[in-house]
Order: structure tokens, then sequence, then C-alpha cells
């Protein structure tokens, strides 16, 4: 599996720390281009590479850190989004009512991309936390996953697992994933599992 990151906002550069913590080798791009992104590449070492849009496009796995609003326009660049998995970590902050029409922001995302398995994750959290390492007081914060197709949705679960989060799935995106959207009860709960302890 390869993995790239769009947007190197608050949340894909908090996204590229844990790659990077982890060991998982990521690409990341923005519009500006890889030179704008060479000094947080060069901070986070070698498993972080800056790369063009157009090439972050073609790696398996595709996390979107953009604005809500840009995914359709990011979509467009993209002919075949067939077989890919796009992570969306985005929020419609902002977004009226009448645009969203009573429908769920993965969703719209999922028209944008179509042919894509979408898996919404890494939302509900702010950037400051997803920067922190989910290794916490012998402990793993919790990051809540939902998607329709369940081999994309156990593969960003695993992914998430392997970044260090205690990843919980909750269903299909228009079920538990509607629980992941603004202002759904699972968004902003900074929640940490920790393992049973046996009784003795
Ligand atoms: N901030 C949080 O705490 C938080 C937490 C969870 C989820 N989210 C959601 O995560 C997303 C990103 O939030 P953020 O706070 O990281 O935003 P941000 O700091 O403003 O960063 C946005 C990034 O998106 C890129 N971008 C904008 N338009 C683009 C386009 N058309 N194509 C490609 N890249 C584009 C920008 O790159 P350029 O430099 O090229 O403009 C920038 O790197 C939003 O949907 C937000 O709702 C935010």
């Amino acid at each position: 599996m390869t993995y790239a990151i769009i947007g190197t906002g608050n949340v894909g550069t908090a996204l590229a720390r844990q790659f990077a913590r982890a060991g998982i080798d990521v690409a990341i791009a923005n519009r500006q281009g890889p030179d704008s992104i060479q000094p947080l590449v060069d901070e986070l070492g070698a498993h972080v590479t800056a790369t063009t849009l157009q090439a972050a496009l073609d790696a398996d796995v595709i996390l979107l850190a953009i604005p809500f609003v840009a995914v359709e326009e990011l979509a467009k660049t993209r002919a075949d989004w067939a077989g890919k998995i796009v992570i969306d970590a985005t929020n419609a902050y902002g977004v009226s009512p009448q645009v969203m029409a009573g429908r769920l922001s993965s969703d719209i995302v999922a028209k944008a991309v179509s042919g894509a398995n979408v898996v919404k994750t890494f939302n509900q959290l702010p950037a400051a936390l997803l920067a922190r390492d989910p290794a916490q007081d012998g402990g793993r914060r919790v990051i809540f996953v939902a998607g329709n197709d369940e081999t994309a949705t156990t593969s960003v679960k695993d992914l998430a697992s392997r970044l260090g989060f205690s990843a919980i799935v909750v269903g299909r995106i228009d079920e538990g994933g509607r629980l992941l959207h603004i202002p759904g009860p699972l968004v902003l709960h900074n929640l940490v599992e920790f393992p049973l302890k046996s009784a003795s």
C-alpha cells in the first residue's frame, strides 16, 4: 500500500508527524508544490516525502486534509478514482445548509471521487491532538472510523492502529458514520482506551 496526504496545513502536518513517528512511508502534497513542503520533510525525516499533487493522487490510499469545499476541485484533477481508498478527514464547517441539502459531507466527497472507497476518520479530533503521540498514560487515543466498503474500512482501521491509535469502526457512513459528522456525538472527544486489567 502506498499512502499520500493532500494538504500541509494543521491536519496534514499532524498526520504526517504520526506517519514519521510510526515509520510508515507517506508522500505529502499541496497546491504550492514540493519546495514549499521541504522544511516539514526535513524536520520529519526520511519516511515523509514531498511530492506534487498529481503524483500524490497516484497513491493507493489518499488522505484528504484540505477544506471540504476544495474537494470537488481536487477530485476533478484525476480522471479515474477507481480502486483508490480516500480517507476523508474533512469537516464541512461553514457550509450552508442549502448547499448540504441534508446530505452527509462524506457522501458529497464520495460523489466527487466516484469509484473510490471513502473512509471517514481523523476528522473528529482537533489537529493539535492528532499531532500528539497517540500513546497516553499506558493507553491509546481513540479514533473512530466509518466506511461503506468493508475491505477499505479495515485497511484504514489497520493504518490508524499502526499509527498508534485505538481505531474503532462504527459502521457504514450512513449508519455509525453519521455520528462522526459535525456536530455529531463522536466529534471532539479525547478518549483513551486502556488495556483491561485481569482480576487477581
Ligand atoms: N484544524 C483542525 O483542528 C481540524 C481537525 C479535524 C479535521 N479538520 C478538517 O481537515 C481539513 C483541513 O483542515 P486544516 O485545519 O488542516 O486546514 P488548513 O490548515 O487551512 O490547511 C489546508 C490545506 O489544504 C490545502 N488546499 C486547499 N485547497 C486545496 C486544493 N484545492 N487542492 C489541494 N490542496 C488544497 C492547502 O494547501 P495550499 O497551501 O496549497 O493552499 C493547505 O495545505 C478541513 O476539512 C478541516 O475541516 C480540521
